[in-house]
């Protein structure tokens, strides 16, 4: 660490070790309830777990995000945030309107849209606090005298999100046209400027990590801009083929979303011969694991198993079914889950001046968590064609066909047991580092890794 305000990113990546922590605990909550051990239901449904589950993990990659900015921008940057108080307070009120919706959720205070289910008063707060955020690191970078590609791809990645946050508030009683908007927040933010902040943090990392030039790292980040803004945009059109939209949509959403694989090969491509030409000198190996594990995973996760149900022929038979849950368990653990693990992984020995990433439960959680996640995606990717099959070709009811998938759910069960005992080990690591400390401050200035 070299600026004393890049320790506000340590309470950002605490909070997400106890939202995912929670999250976890949503997830088996569900898992049992498909198995048919649904004890829980009088206090918290199905679809209370549900949502609490998925925006749990929408909250906690947001506050990894930001913790990212704060910790990248002043390095990058080379001078302090500009307003590090305002972090603070912009963290407390994050957790806090995060805290009353998801509280919120269990007394039904929500409006029932997948991923968007915060209530429209709390989406206002929202709204008030990523902008205050932005305005943080948009100021900081404003100031300063070095403008890099990587802040400032990070930079429009988090002021694009924060905007696109606002169609998912238009009002209307129309069920197609609330979808339509629904998806530019979704879509839009997964498969379009997430993935700019996605690309600048691996670009930090492996600069970082790796020692390659940062002119060949970033000239890697133009093109997977590129390729991403190609095919992300129209790809939305992925997510409009049975709602009511209008029919060329089937063929604009199934052209461009087929190349937004490309991005993410792009990526992994990226990272791994950034690896190779760099060497592996850097004695943060847990980082860079996290880092390349991140870019593969993302490719076989959203790239490959998204690709698996985006033509329109494949997606009638599979909307909205148990494989598009297994590709959003892949997707999401591959592109910003790992991202998120592998900046906490880089950034904590610098924040607290302890080296705990050779020990031997730091690469337990790497290879656990990934195992477990696979397992998972596999438990979920038989259920989904079992529930196709006997749901949409042998035409059962939709809860006839959930009682005879119900055995798929206990090997979900077990590989959610290896995750967490991965994801445990993480945060056990995580705890050991201690808080941040000035005395790294001293230690580490002046080091380029
Ligand atoms: C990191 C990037 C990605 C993430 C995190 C992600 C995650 C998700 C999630 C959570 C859903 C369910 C959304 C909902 O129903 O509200 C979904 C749906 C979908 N995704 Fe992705 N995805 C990613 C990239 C991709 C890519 C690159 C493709 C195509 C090549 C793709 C194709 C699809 C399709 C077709 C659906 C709709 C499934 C249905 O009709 O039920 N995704 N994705
Ligand atoms: C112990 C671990 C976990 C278990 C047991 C679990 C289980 C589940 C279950 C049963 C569902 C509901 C599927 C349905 O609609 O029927 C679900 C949804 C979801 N979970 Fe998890 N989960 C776990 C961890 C995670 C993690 C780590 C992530 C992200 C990195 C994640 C992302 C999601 C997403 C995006 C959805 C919504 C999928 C969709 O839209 O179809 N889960 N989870
Ligand atoms: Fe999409």
């Amino acid at each position: 660490m070299k600026y004393s305000s890049q320790k506000v990113a340590y309470w950002f990546f605490a909070t997400c070790m106890l939202l995912f922590g929670l999250q976890i605990i949503y997830g088996f909550i569900m898992g049992f309830a498909h198995m048919g051990m649904d004890g829980l239901h009088p206090i918290i449904p199905f679809n209370v777990a549900r949502a609490v589950h998925t925006n749990l993990l929408v909250m906690w990659l947001l506050a990894g995000f930001m913790g990212a900015a704060y910790f990248i921008v002043p390095d990058e940057c080379e001078r302090e945030i500009i307003w590090p108080k305002l972090a603070y307070v912009q963290l407390i009120s994050f957790v806090t309107v995060g805290v009353v919706a998801i509280v919120g959720y269990h007394f039904f205070w929500w409006e029932g849209r997948k991923f968007l289910e915060i209530p429209r008063p709390l989406d206002y707060l929202v709204v008030v606090n990523v902008l205050l955020f932005v305005a943080n690191i948009g100021l900081t970078i404003w100031k300063s005298k070095r403008h890099t590609t990587t802040s400032l791809v990070l930079f429009f990645g988090l002021l694009t999100a924060a905007l696109l946050y606002l169609p998912g508030m238009i009002s209307t009683d129309n069920q197609t046209m609330d979808s339509y908007w629904r998806w530019w927040v979704v879509h839009l933010w997964v498969e379009g400027v997430w993935e700019l902040i996605m690309g600048a943090i691996l670009s930090f990392l492996l600069i970082k990590l790796t020692g390659v030039d940062r002119e060949v790292i970033e000239k890697w980040l133009y093109i997977i801009v590129g390729f991403t803004f190609l095919s992300g945009i129209l790809g939305t059109g992925h997510h409009y083929y049975y709602i009511g939209t209008p029919r060329y949509w089937l063929i604009i959403g199934g052209l461009f979303s087929a190349l937004e694989p490309l991005a993410f090969l792009g990526m992994a491509i990226y990272a791994i011969a950034m690896a190779k030409k760099g060497g592996r000198s850097h004695p943060n190996q847990t980082a860079l694991s996290w880092t390349i594990g991140c870019s593969v995973m993302s490719f076989v996760g959203a790239g490959f198993l998204g690709f698996a149900h985006t033509l329109p022929q494949v997606n009638m038979y599979t909307h909205g079914t148990l494989v598009t849950a297994m590709h959003g368990h892949m997707a999401f653990w591959g592109a910003y889950a790992m991202l998120i693990l592998a900046i906490i992984t880089y950034a904590m020995p610098l924040l607290t001046g302890r080296n705990l990433f050779t020990r031997q439960s730091a690469t337990f959680a790497f290879w656990t968590s990934n195992i477990g996640m696979t397992a998972m995606t596999v438990a979920f990717g038989i259920a989904g064609v079992a529930q196709v099959y006997l749901e949409r070709r042998m035409g059962l009811d939709f809860l006839q066909v959930q009682k005879e998938i119900e055995v798929h759910f206990l090997g979900l069960v077990l590989a959610a047991v290896l995750f967490t005992a991965g994801i445990v080990a993480f945060i056990y690591n995580f705890i050991g580092y201690g808080f941040p400390s000035n005395e790294s401050l001293k230690k580490y200035s002046g080091d380029v890794s």
